[in-house]
């Protein structure tokens, strides 16, 4: 069985309006029900839980019922740090069996997953007990200490970390037990609480797309909105690829020269 649990429990502060930006509207819908429209269509998602900022948990609500989102069975309120919130959909799922549920953690901000990654997340889960989602960086990642270089790793063994992080319950759970009980414990994600509590655990990498963006800063609004309109006037499903093909013909506007 697979349970999906969006994490929604932000409050969007980098954007900087008192709505979180989960709320927001891109394309005539939240992102937030863009989102969950995506894992109620995934054939191999059995349940889908989400878990909310606390004071707009009845918006979300109201966008399940609305919506008619059936697979959603609970909606509950996040804690004060992503991680708080993975704890708290822990503990909300704690009846369910450890050793044959499986867990993808998703950003409830990254409205354009497509079905091609859960289902290989899906998939890699039947080998794997961790699995993370991950691209190539177009951009070269450097180390910093107060504004200078301390290292510049090499690119080509650099992925950038999307959602959904997948597990096996009993290995998300463990690692969280362990995590709790260090002090120093701090982490922006699930795969690195993972590896760091529970490094005997191998976390395989499902390839991710570039448009599974984290909609993050006040930009990312508008090319979210962007690749909303190519989407719905493409095929609903749109990937790396179906943008490439869009490129095919399309007017090239050359500046400079004489
Ligand atoms: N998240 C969560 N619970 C928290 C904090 C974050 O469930 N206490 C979720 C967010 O809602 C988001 C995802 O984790 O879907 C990724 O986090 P991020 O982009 O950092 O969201 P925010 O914390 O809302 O943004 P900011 O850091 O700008 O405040």
């Amino acid at each position: 069985r697979t349970v999906a649990v969006v994490l929604a429990g932000g409050s969007g502060q980098r954007i900087g309006l008192a709505t979180p930006k989960q709320l927001l509207k891109i394309a005539g819908k939240s992102i937030l029900e863009h989102t969950l429209a995506i894992f109620e269509q995934a054939p191999r998602v059995d349940e889908v839980v989400v878990m909310m900022n606390p004071g707009f948990v009845s918006d979300a609500e109201a966008i399940v019922q609305r919506a008619g989102l059936s697979k959603v069975t609970r909606v509950l309120p996040g804690g004060t740090s992503r991680n708080a919130t993975t704890q708290l959909a822990l503990d909300a799922l704690a009846h369910l069996p450890a050793d044959t549920t499986n867990l993808l953690f998703h950003d409830a901000v990254r409205p354009m997953l497509s079905q091609r990654v859960i289902d290989d997340c899906v998939t890699a889960l039947e080998s794997f007990h961790a699995v993370d989602v991950a691209i190539p960086s177009s951009d070269t990642i450097i180390e910093v200490d107060d504004d200078v270089i301390t290292d510049v790793p090499v690119r080509s063994r650099l992925r950038r970390g999307q959602t959904p992080q997948g597990f096996r319950l009993a290995t998300i759970r463990d690692a969280y037990v362990k995590a709790w009980d260090d002090p120093g414990f701090e982490a922006t994600d699930d795969c690195s609480v993972v590896l760091r509590y529970s490094p005997d655990v191998p976390i395989h990498v499902v390839a991710g797309e570039e448009q599974n963006m984290k909609v993050t800063q006040p930009v990312d609004i508008f090319i979210a909105d962007k690749l909303f309109q190519l989407a719905s006037s493409a095929t609903p499903e749109f990937s790396d690829e179906d943008y490439a093909r869009r490129l095919t013909g399309a007017t090239v506007v050359v500046f400079g020269g004489s």
